[in-house]
């Protein structure tokens, strides 16, 4: 399996920790690839709108690539990121703005809709949950069937600080993750990708989308004569 993590932060705390037993838990082959934000892509999206256009249009578009590539040869991508003021940490948001084209809104991937997703949160008191949801939210729209969150108060500034017990909880919760990921079955898009998907081929048809460039890029994968991303 090929297992991409992207970091929402430079350091390994508790939620980097949280994700490295989830994966050590997976078992059979696999393969790894980290990225650290913002060491790995230091940059701003600056609303140019030239992505609309084409992804490598891009003016960061040399810094998006490796993690682009890594991305869409991945069978499994886990996004891990601090609650920081009861939201993703900022260079995780900075990432998410970086990659909007992914969006079925715009020119999403054929790859996402056959990947599984895992997104990590902690706090040290309360927001966990909520920002882990946010990624996710993003996640449905890049067309991503299969998204688990896991929101977690650890009370803890840093790992060192988190009490036994709660360590004891996230190996027993990333241990159960971990099982069900290293199925790998293979994924089956649900109704609310599908419908997401269906709506957002309408608004093409319509010439609602963003750009007539966007509109032949759906044209050329055939999703607006019928054809389908998945299986
Ligand atoms: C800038 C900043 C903002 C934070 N905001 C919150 C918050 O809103 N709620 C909360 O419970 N913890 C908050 N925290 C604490 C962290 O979310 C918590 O310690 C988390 O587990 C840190 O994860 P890490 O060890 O992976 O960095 C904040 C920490 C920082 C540095």
């Amino acid at each position: 399996m090929k297992i991409v993590v992207i970091n929402g932060q430079n350091h390994k705390g508790s939620t980097w920790n949280t994700a490295k037993i989830l994966i050590e838990g997976i078992t059979g082959e696999k393969e790894v690839r980290e990225f650290f934000l913002p060491r790995d892509l230091n940059r701003f999206c600056v609303g140019c709108y030239t992505c609309l256009e084409g992804r490598e249009k891009c003016p960061f578009w040399e810094d998006k690539k490796p993690l682009e590539d890594a991305m869409l040869a991945a069978d499994l991508l886990v996004f891990t990121t601090p609650n920081y003021c009861m939201m993703p940490s900022a260079p995780m948001k900075a990432f998410l703005d970086l990659f909007f084209t992914y969006w079925l809104t715009h020119r999403p991937h054929e790859e996402m809709f056959k990947k599984r997703a895992v997104v990590i949160s902690t706090a040290a008191g309360a927001g966990a949950g909520k920002a882990a949801k946010l990624v996710a939210g993003n996640l449905v729209n890049w067309g991503i069937p299969k998204i688990t969150r896991y929101g977690l108060s650890v009370n803890a500034m840093n790992w060192e600080m988190v009490p036994e017990k709660k360590k004891a909880k996230i190996r027993k919760d990333m241990g159960k993750l971990a099982k069900k990921l290293s199925k790998n079955k293979p994924m089956r898009v649900g109704v609310k990708t599908r419908a997401l998907f269906w709506f957002c081929g309408g608004m093409q048809k319509a010439n609602w989308g963003a750009s007539a460039s966007e509109k032949e890029y759906w044209q050329s994968k055939g999703w607006l004569d019928g054809k389908k991303p998945w299986k």
